[in-house]
C-alpha cells in the first residue's frame, strides 16, 4: 500500500504512471450515486457508515482511480459546535443559527470530533477493508478555518462574502477566536481520520481565494497552519488545497502541506516552479473541460501531463471538484488517458 501510485506521488518518489483521482469523485454525475439519492438525504448518506462506504466505492469500482476520497462533507462539523444544518434542495447548505457577534462566537462549542462525527470514522474503517486488497489508498478531508468559517458566519452559499469579512475586520477579538476554534476542530478531526485509517489528509479551503494575501497572511494562515499541524501528528501525507490561490501560492504553502492543490488558473509548471522542489502538486484540470469534446479535451490534458514530465511528486487532479452533469464516459477516458500517456516501462 505504502507503494501505490498515489502515496509514492505524495513523498515525491518515481512512479510507474501519474496517480490521478478527482475532487469530489464520489456524487451526482454518478447514476449509482443519484439512484441512492431518490431513498436517502445527503445526510441520511453521510451519517449512515455502510451508505458513507457504499458511496466512496461507486467511483472505485466504476473506474481506474488511484485513490478514494471518504464520502463525507466539510460540513457537518459544525453541527458539534451548536450550528443547525440543513441541504436545501437546488439551494445547497445552509445554517440556520449563523454566528454573526463576539457573543455568538463565545458560545460555539469546541467539538471532540471522536464523538461527534464517529459516524465518519467507522465508515473509514469499513472503507478500508474493502480498499486494503486492491491496494487503493483513502484519503480523509477537512474543510479548512477560513471555508469552515465563510459558511458559519454566512450561513450559506455567499457571492461576496460580506458579512466573514466584516466579522474579520471590525471584531478581530472573536475572529482570532473563532478561527482557533475551528483550526483545533479541523486539526483534531484530521487526526482521528488518520487514526481510523485514513492514509492521507486533504484541508479544503475553497474559498480562501476571495481574500487578499495581505489578509490571507494575517487572519486566516496561522489557523490554516494550527490544523495542519495537528493532523501532521499523524504522520501521513497532507494535501493543501485552495481555489484562487494564483496571488498567494506561497503564502499557501508556509501554513503547511506535503502536496499543495492548484487550480487551473495557474500554469501548472509555473505554480510549481514557484512553490520549489520540497512540495508535490495536485491539479489541474478546468473541471468544466470535461464538457468540451474528446478532440478538445485531450490536448488539454497531455499539456499538463507535458508541463511536469519527469519531476516526481505530480497527483493528476481536475483544480476543483467535478460538477454534478459531467458524462461519466469521459471522466473514465480522462482517468485512462492519464495513465496511458504517463506509463513508463520498467
Ligand atoms: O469527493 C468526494 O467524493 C467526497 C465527498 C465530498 C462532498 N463534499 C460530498 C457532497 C467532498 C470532498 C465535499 C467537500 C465540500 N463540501 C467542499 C469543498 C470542496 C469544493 O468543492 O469546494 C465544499 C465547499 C462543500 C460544501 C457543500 N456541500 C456544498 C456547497 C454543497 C452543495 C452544492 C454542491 O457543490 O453540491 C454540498 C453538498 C454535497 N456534498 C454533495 C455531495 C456529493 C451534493 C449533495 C447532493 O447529493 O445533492
Amino acid at each position: 500500500m505504502q507503494n501505490s501510485r498515489f502515496l509514492r506521488a505524495c513523498r515525491r518518489e518515481p512512479v510507474d504512471a501519474t496517480p490521478v483521482w478527482l475532487m469530489r469523485q464520489a456524487g451526482r454525475y454518478m447514476p449509482e450515486y443519484r439512484e441512492l439519492r431518490t431513498k436517502y438525504s445527503i445526510l441520511e448518506l453521510i451519517k449512515d457508515p455502510v451508505l458513507a462506504c457504499e458511496v466512496t466505492m461507486q467511483p472505485i469500482n466504476a473506474f481506474d482511480l488511484d485513490a478514494a476520497i471518504i464520502f463525507a462533507d466539510i460540513l457537518p462539523p459544525l453541527e458539534g459546535m451548536g450550528l443547525e444544518l440543513e441541504f436545501l434542495k437546488g439551494e445547497g447548505p445552509v445554517i440556520h443559527n449563523p454566528v454573526r457577534t463576539a457573543k455568538a462566537v463565545g458560545q460555539l462549542v469546541l467539538p471532540e470530533p471522536r464523538e461527534t462525527l464517529s459516524f465518519t470514522l467507522e465508515a473509514i474503517k469499513l472503507v478500508r477493508k474493502e480498499l486494503e486488497p486492491r491496494g487503493i489508498p483513502l484519503i480523509g478531508f477537512s474543510g479548512a478555518p477560513f471555508t469552515l468559517a465563510s459558511y458559519a458566519v454566512e450561513g450559506g452559499a455567499s457571492k461576496n462574502r460580506i458579512e466573514v469579512k466584516k466579522l474579520m475586520w471590525n471584531e478581530p477579538v472573536a475572529w482570532h477566536s473563532l478561527m482557533n476554534k475551528l483550526a483545533t476542530l479541523a486539526g483534531e478531526y484530521l487526526l482521528a481520520q488518520a487514526e481510523a485509517g485514513a492514509q492521507a489528509l486533504q484541508l479544503f479551503d475553497s474559498w480562501v481565494g476571495e481574500l487578499s494575501p495581505a489578509d490571507y497572511e494575517k487572519f486566516v494562515l496561522p489557523y490554516s497552519r494550527k490544523a495542519l499541524e495537528i493532523a501532521s501528528k499523524a504522520g501521513v501525507p497532507l494535501i493543501h488545497f485552495g481555489t484562487g490561490t494564483s496571488g498567494m501560492l506561497p503564502l499557501i504553502q508556509k501554513a503547511g502541506g506535503d502536496v499543495i492543490g492548484v487550480d487551473w488558473r495557474t500554469d501548472l509548471a509555473a505554480a510549481w516552479d514557484e512553490l520549489g522542489d520540497s512540495v508535490a502538486v495536485q491539479g489541474n484540470l478546468d473541471p468544466v473541460a470535461l464538457f468540451a469534446g474528446w478532440d478538445a479535451l485531450q490536448p488539454q490534458v497531455e499539456k499538463i501531463l507535458d508541463r511536469v514530465k519527469g519531476k516526481p511528486g505530480h497527483i493528476f487532479n481536475l483544480g476543483h471538484g467535478i460538477l454534478p452533469e459531467t458524462p461519466v464516459d469521459t471522466v473514465r477516458r480522462l482517468i485512462d488517458l492519464v495513465h496511458d500517456y504517463t506509463k513508463t516501462t520498467p
